[in-house]
């Protein structure tokens, strides 16, 4: 399926992994509506370079703690500015340690918002713009946690287990409109501090021997937009680390 002109939604896009997947879906020749919550400054500097090479990109800001409303307001900017939305991408997303002592109404309610109830409001706002006949493609970034659940994040990974399971249930629920997937990335871009040593000890436990990095994302990101007969697979992007 060519992916030309087809417009694109991915929220948290302004840094990170999020950033090299709008960067390689307006080198695709793609509108795209990047969504921000605090990097105001990244996202409108990642839109300037990409509108200086010709894509035409617009960004909102929203925090999905306040799921329905931001995603009425990111689904409906999408809307006003470059037109209805063909792919979503659920890339936002928070990451801290944590186990069952540690976590309380308020971690649970933070993940469960970020990582399942805006997504699941930003895939309704979605689905309800598409046209008769068009067809519509959803990825969750998920994580190699999902498929193989292990402690020390624990709000993260379940909020991140209920994700993909929302992925696979929709992804029956809106066909044969819709296709929706679900990227699982392993050891790809670290959280900022992270030591040398930890990253090596990281590296040896991965069959591959290596981190991942923002290219094999998008690589997989592209694939799975490119298919017409793929839809409720998670893809582990993980060098074999769950395995
Ligand atoms: N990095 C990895 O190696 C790795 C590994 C496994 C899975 N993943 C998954 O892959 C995806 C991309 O990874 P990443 O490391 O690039 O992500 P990230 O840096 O952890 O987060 C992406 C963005 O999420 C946004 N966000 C967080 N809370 C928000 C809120 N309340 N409202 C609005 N936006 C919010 C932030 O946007 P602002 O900065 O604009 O606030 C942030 O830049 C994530 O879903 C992550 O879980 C990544």
């Amino acid at each position: 399926m060519s992916l030309k002109g087809r417009v694109a939604i991915v929220t948290g896009g302004a840094a990170r992994i999020g950033a090299a997947m709008v960067s390689a879906l307006a080198d695709e020749g793609m509108p795209v509506c990047i969504h921000y919550g605090r990097s105001r400054e990244a996202a409108e500097e990642l839109a300037v370079r990409l509108a200086a090479t010709g894509a035409k990109v617009t960004t909102v800001s929203a925090d999905l703690r306040e799921s329905d409303a931001s995603a009425v307001k990111i689904v409906d900017h999408c809307l006003q500015t470059l037109g209805p939305p063909d792919v979503l991408i659920c890339s936002a997303s928070i990451f801290e340690p944590g186990e069952l002592t540690t976590t309380f109404d308020d971690e649970w309610d933070r993940y469960l918002a970020i990582h399942l109830k805006a997504p699941a409001a930003l895939c309704r706002e979605f689905v309800r713009t598409r046209a008769p006949g068009k067809r519509q493609h959803i990825l969750m970034m998920l994580d190699g946690r999902v498929l193989r659940p292990g402690p020390g994040h624990l709000a993260y990974a379940v909020s991140k287990c209920a994700l993909a399971s929302l992925a696979r249930i929709l992804a029956q629920e809106l066909a044969p409109d819709v296709q929706v997937n679900g990227i699982a990335p392993g050891a790809i871009l670290p959280p900022e501090g992270t030591s040398e040593d930890h990253l090596r000890r990281a590296e040896a436990k991965i069959p591959l021997r290596r981190r991942g990095n923002p290219g094999d994302i998008v690589q997989t990101m592209l694939y799975l937009l490119r298919s017409d007969f793929v839809t409720g697979q998670i893809v582990a992007v993980t060098g074999g680390e769950e395995l």
